[in-house]
């Protein structure tokens, strides 16, 4: 079956459907068309938690919220970008007030900003600690009031379809019939989030496997900077459910098994709310060196917030209260939440200019499945939220002025049979003796243990190896269940496929780059070395692996300097 589209956005999260809401902004003439995996509101966006960072109030300025974004990027953002994100974000805030968004507000009625990791002013606007799923209820709703607009809830991407440079279409499964559906579109934008899932221990929904990157890259577009992961320092232990980082911004402390605050040592004027990389790093050390608090799930670090007072708990971060009283028993108005680094943001991504555009004409990628970059080596938290409505809202307006002047181009019968005949036949109806649930896992321990915050080249090396050795076991993969309608077994088979791509490039391009910085800590060259690698790493893919190629970074204002907290 085939449908027309003059854009075709993949992903209903916050980036998707702001870029939705910017595109039929433009015009009504347009027919634009919104798939997703999961339906809106159980996208992943509703789990963001602690806010969305924009200048709001005097004393606070674009040029300090561009140079905190630049220095915790570790000088690898590209600052022209920094630049356009910064100025548009205030808009955005007021935008999603005027629609509806029920941002948490001071005595005096003013919408409220609260304190964040790496951020030298509070500039964190925020809905509680429920931030994420306001913003995206209140984007579904406005998305409902354009007629021009089609949705396509629970359909499940596999391809792109490129020819001469340029977009023609996408196909997915519609989830429901197992039918394959090809997409005609004069555009295409990727908003389908990152590849958190890459790792066991991880703040990510099942859902978020990094599709969109994994599709954009087997077509033959870059992915820039995937080396670059981030763990959050607060995830619960066991599950990694986010304990969100408003918990230090509303005041609380982190505690090693001697009741010391230990980031007195490693961050002494930011402490707490330092950037993630640096407070992850310290946190892991701790645990290293023996300072760990021991459980039956392993070594934990104290999240304390008991001196915040019930009133103040119940008000700012009710959500964080419920999630720990329900997961582990453990109620933070009496006693430390037990937490420790989790894997929780892709930094890279699909390689887009600042306007979103990728190298191929009319593919724009938007959100974490894009890399414009902003974030560079280590993002800022509540940047990321923001991102998601900066440049979903950039993506929208830029695909909706090209595919004005734009014509549909036909895709052939044999493209949507040869994918056809692909999925049903080559994967669906193999035989062979590997599990994908297996692989998954055994791909999850590699990542958890090879790849986390502390790099060094034997284990990188062995991380390479095992990758390889999982990518060619996959191709053995037998899927039990053969029928059509919602084969979750089908879905998850493909999103390992995806994972192995991803991690192949994350592996592979760790090694490469020997030197740390940001979130990339290598402890056989542990100095940042902007002689050697200022640069973005590109990779593109071939059937062999990924080819490896660098841009530089584009700098405007700020020159490196020493990154000090
Ligand atoms: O901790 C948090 O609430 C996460 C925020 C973010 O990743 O930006």
């Amino acid at each position: 079956m085939k449908v027309q589209h003059d854009i075709v956005i993949v992903g209903a999260g916050l980036a998707g459907m702001r870029a939705v809401i910017a595109a039929a902004e433009k015009s009504k003439k347009l027919s634009i068309a919104l798939i997703s995996k999961t339906y809106p509101i159980r996208c992943h966006s509703v789990c963001a938690e602690g806010g969305t960072a924009a200048v709001m109030r005097e004393g606070d300025s674009f040029d300090l919220h561009a140079w905190d974004t630049v220095k915790g990027s570790d000088f690898l953002a590209d600052q022209d970008a920094v630049e356009f994100f910064v100025r548009e974000m205030p808009k955005e805030i007021l935008r999603l007030d005027n629609w509806g968004c029920p941002w948490s507000r001071t005595e005096d009625g003013l919408i409220a900003q609260r304190a964040f990791g790496g951020h030298s002013f509070n500039r964190t606007i925020f809905a509680a600690d429920r931030t994420g799923f306001h913003e995206v209820h209140t984007l579904y709703e406005r998305m409902l009031m354009y007629p021009n607009v089609i949705r396509y809830d629970e359909y499940f991407l596999t391809s792109l379809v490129i020819e001469d440079g340029k977009i023609k279409g996408l196909t997915a499964i519609e989830l429901k019939t197992g039918d394959l559906i090809l997409f005609e579109a004069k555009a295409v934008i990727l908003a389908t989030g990152g590849a958190g899932r890459l790792y066991g221990f991880t703040t990510y929904s099942h859902t978020v496997t990094g599709d969109g990157m994994a599709v954009a890259y087997r077509a033959g577009v870059p992915l820039k900077d995937m080396e670059f992961f981030q763990f959050h320092p607060t995830g619960l232990v066991p599950s990694g459910i986010l304990m969100t980082e408003a918990c230090r911004g509303e005041g609380g402390y982190l505690r090693n098994k001697d009741g010391e605050r230990f980031m007195e040592r490693y961050a002494p004027e930011k402490m707490e709310l330092a950037p993630r990389d640096v407070v992850a790093r310290a946190m892991w050390k701790e645990i290293l060196e023996g300072r760990g608090i021991e459980s039956e799930h392993g070594y934990y670090i104290a999240l304390d917030l008991t001196h915040l007072g019930e009133e103040k708990i119940n008000e700012r971060l009710p959500l964080i209260r419920d999630a720990a009283i329900k997961f582990v028993g453990i109620d933070p108005v009496e006693e430390p939440i037990p937490v420790r680094p989790v894997a929780h943001y892709t930094m890279g991504g699909v390689h887009t200019n600042a306007n979103c555009e990728s190298p191929v004409k009319g593919l724009y990628a938007a959100g974490e499945a894009g890399c414009v970059s902003i974030h560079g080596a280590n993002r800022l938290g509540s940047n990321s939220t923001a991102e998601c409505l900066v440049f979903g809202r950039a993506a929208g307006e830029k695909a909706a002025e090209y595919v004005l002047n734009a014509d549909y181009s036909h895709v052939s019968n044999e493209v949507y049979k040869a994918e056809e005949s692909r999925i049903f036949d080559e994967i669906l109806g193999k035989s062979g003796d590997e599990n994908p649930y297996q692989l998954k896992k055994e791909l999850n321990e590699t990542m958890d243990k090879n790849l986390w915050i502390f790099r060094i080249e034997d284990e990188l090396k062995e991380a390479v190896k095992k990758i390889k050795e999982l990518k060619e076991r996959f191709n053995n993969v037998e899927i039990v269940d053969k029928t059509k309608g919602f084969n979750t077994d089908l879905v998850y088979t493909f999103e390992v496929g995806y994972m192995l791509d991803l991690a192949e490039v994350v592996a592979i391009g760790a090694l490469n780059r020997t030197e740390s910085r940001g979130a990339h800590y290598r402890l056989d060259y542990p100095k940042r070395d902007d002689e050697n690698w200022l640069k973005h790493t590109l990779a593109y893919y071939t059937p062999d692996g990924p080819r490896f190629e660098y841009i530089p970074v584009t700098i405007t204002k700020w020159e490196p300097v020493e990154r000090k907290y």
